[in-house]
């Protein structure tokens, strides 16, 4: 059988890797988290301990070593061999990471490693320019998003539950900075696709959005 390969854009918070990860598992497919790809590198940054530049960003990208393994359902991150899956989640890496991804030699990067593993079978691919470029030809396209209000809401409570200490309302603003940053970046910006389908989860549970797009996978 052909491979399915699946892609799903969206901004910060709509949601994609908790229901990318569990329809990945149901369709049999691979899940690649091309956040946490990104992330690694901003963690990477961070371990300078000197203050982030695009330089710096750079100078680290050169020789980064980043790995995504999806074992039994769970992703994890490794940087030169490191396992960082915990810490590429907190605030310090979120803030700087927009800078990060904008930089075309940590897009270019990224994107062949991300192509390279696409090309080992089913794939269920989220982020912020796989329908648009990483995977142009992929079988399913979807755009996930949910209002801001929602967005924010959601993340307060997955940083609640994680222990940390952020008010809802700094959070809606780190949200909307990001969403600029990534929307309005020279490269690769984060753009719905003209063939993706729009599915807005603000009203959906979970399983309601995790259905939907195996429904979505089902028609191909
Ligand atoms: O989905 P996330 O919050 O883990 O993504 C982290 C950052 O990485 C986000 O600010 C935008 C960027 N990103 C990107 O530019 N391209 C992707 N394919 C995935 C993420």
């Amino acid at each position: 059988m052909k491979n399915l390969v699946v892609a799903i854009d969206g901004p910060a918070g709509a949601g994609k890797s908790t229901v990318a990860q569990l329809a990945a598992r149901k369709l049999g497919c691979t899940y690649i988290d091309t956040g946490a790809m990104y992330r690694a590198v901003a963690w990477k940054t961070l371990q300078r301990k000197q203050p982030v530049t695009d330089e710096l960003i750079l100078d680290v990208v050169k020789d980064v070593h980043v790995e995504l393994a999806y074992v039994e359902g769970k992703t994890t991150v490794s940087v030169d061999g490191t396992d960082v899956t915990g810490e590429i989640r907190t605030p310090e890496v979120t803030a700087i990471v927009s800078q990060v991804a904008a930089l075309g030699p940590v897009r270019s990067r990224m994107v062949e490693l991300q192509r390279r593993m696409a090309a080992k079978g089913s794939v269920l691919m989220d982020g912020r320019d796989i329908a648009t470029s990483v995977l142009p030809d992929a079988n399913v396209k979807i755009f996930l998003t949910a209002s801001i209000e929602e967005r924010a809401r959601r993340r307060f409570k997955e940083m609640q539950e994680k222990g940390y200490n952020v008010s809802l309302e700094e959070l809606q603003k780190d949200i909307a900075a990001r969403d600029k940053a990534d929307s309005e970046r020279e490269i690769s910006p984060l753009v719905q696709a003209p063939d993706a389908e729009l599915l807005d989860t603000s009203n959906m549970g979970i399983d309601e959005v995790v259905q939907a797009i195996i429904d979505r996978c089902s028609r191909v």
